[in-house]
């Protein structure tokens, strides 16, 4: 006999009981949830066989949970086919929907979904023109109902391939959405949450860029691969039957162990685009020194000088500041009396790049193994405009010792972690690199 396992109320309507009926050639479907008990479901089907035998094999039991791992009686049965259906929204239950529950709540409560609205786009994205071919061109195919992929991004951690995800988002104006595959594994019936997934995308009417953060890391164990077949599956197909549109972003630090496990990842294309990120070079990373220091420029005079301003009549912070300092030049102008305005155009914060640059290539460059390049990635090199800019906002030392300084204490991942460095470049052949 069948059992179908229905979360969602509509199919215990009637007119669905009706068409399942039908579809299925049976002459009864009973209902075994909210008004009714399990025992009093099979009480009613042993009376309708007893009744008319004829019954037999033509009655079904429909409930919102398997009660066939609930139940032995059912567990044991042999002709026990359970039949799973599908939400009527996808992931939502004609319920959820009506009491307005967002989908969005669900699927982070179903599937540990993150979904993240991106305030960053490309323009935060130093040597983002690097990646407009790659970009236009999934525009292009989106365009044209042509199926998307998607990325793989591998390289150097700090490098910005999950930072790249975000800025795609945000630059095409989509959710992103963070994917924990093994989410799926706690589920009866994985696959079929997958679909699930995916009717929600279908049906939301919004578009999405997928993001699987350090896939090496999840792909482990047959189950998952199952799972990520059946989403790529999923995503190939997509820009036929759905108005949304959505394609994956998943990056990976480690890439012998991703080829390990799947030497297919490279070649099949499954993604339509292989990207390697590494260092930058030295003009993108004269962009991305140029970015951070906006960025601190626009933190200090949003927040931090109107904040200096109201402090500057406290004795014992005034006496502590050095007088060449940020902090100490913003109190003695609050206490003369110059406004917001005036102080904002005299205080900026800057730093000679060149010198900084030229400063960490002379003491790292021999010992690192990437040598065409420049010697931080991205984020090492926010970390050293930060550290700049604290020691300008605190100390009045000399510009060329605080960046001496900043320099010599982050030292380059690829000085530090030369060997792993090198083992993962030397795997990126069939990568672009970036
Ligand atoms: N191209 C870039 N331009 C500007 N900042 C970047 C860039 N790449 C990385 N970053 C900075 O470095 C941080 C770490 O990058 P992330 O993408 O998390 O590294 P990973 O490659 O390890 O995923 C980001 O949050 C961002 O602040
Ligand atoms: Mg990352």
């Amino acid at each position: 006999m069948y059992l179908f396992i229905a979360e969602d109320s509509y199919y215990y309507t009637p007119r669905i009981i009706n068409q399942l009926k039908k579809k299925y050639g049976l002459k009864k479907i009973i209902p075994v949830n909210a008004g009714r008990t399990l025992e009093e479901g099979i009480q009613e089907y042993l009376n309708l066989l007893a009744k008319d035998p004829s019954y037999f094999g033509k009655i079904a039991l429909i409930s919102p949970v398997d009660i066939s791992s609930t139940h032995s009686a059912y567990s044991k049965s042999a002709f026990l086919e359970k039949v799973y259906l599908r939400n009527f929204y996808g992931v939502s239950t004609v319920f959820q929907k009506s009491k307005n529950i967002s989908a969005e709540n669900i699927l982070s409560e179903k599937f540990g979904v993150k979904f993240v609205k991106p305030k960053l786009t490309l323009k935060d994205y130093g040597g983002a023109e690097r990646l407009a071919h790659e970009v236009n061109e999934i525009l292009i195919k989106e365009r044209y109902g042509l199926p998307v992929q998607g990325f793989l991004v591998a390289g150097i951690p700090g490098a910005g391939k999950s930072f790249f995800a975000e800025c795609l988002s945000g630059e095409l104006n989509r959710f992103m959405i963070e994917l924990n595959l093994a989410k799926f594994l706690e589920y009866d019936q994985p696959l079929l949450m997958v679909d699930n997934f995916f009717d929600f995308i279908a049906n939301s009417g919004d578009n999405y860029v997928i993001r699987i953060d350090e896939i090496e890391k999840m792909l482990k164990g047959e189950e998952i691969k199952n799972i990520f077949g059946r989403l790529l599956t999923q995503i190939s197909g997509f820009g036929e039957r759905s108005k949304s549109k959505v394609f994956f972003v998943a990056t990976a630090n480690n890439l012998s162990e991703l080829m390990k496990e799947h030497p297919e990842f490279a070649r099949s294309g499954r993604f339509d685009y292989l990207l390697y990120l590494t260092f930058p070079d030295e003009s993108n990373a004269r962009k991305i020194f140029g970015l951070y220091i906006d960025k601190m420029n626009k933190k200090l005079h949003s927040y931090i000088i109107p904040k200096m301003i109201k402090d500057a009549n406290n004795k014992n912070l005034i006496s502590s500041a050095d007088p060449n300092s940020i902090r100490g030049q913003v109190y003695l102008l609050a206490k003369k009396g110059v406004p917001y305005e005036e102080i904002s155009k005299r205080i900026n914060f800057s730093f000679n790049v060149d010198e900084t640059i030229h400063y960490s290539l002379m003491i790292y460059r021999d010992g690192c193994v990437v040598k065409n390049r420049y010697v931080y990635t991205p984020v090492e090199i926010s970390y050293i405009v930060n550290k700049v800019f604290i020691d300008k906002i605190l100390s009045g030392k000399k510009e060329s010792d605080i960046i001496k300084e900043a320099v010599s204490k982050i030292q380059p991942i690829q000085f530090t972690l030369k060997g792993a460095i090198d083992n993962l470049e030397g795997k990126a052949k069939d990568f672009r690199r970036i």
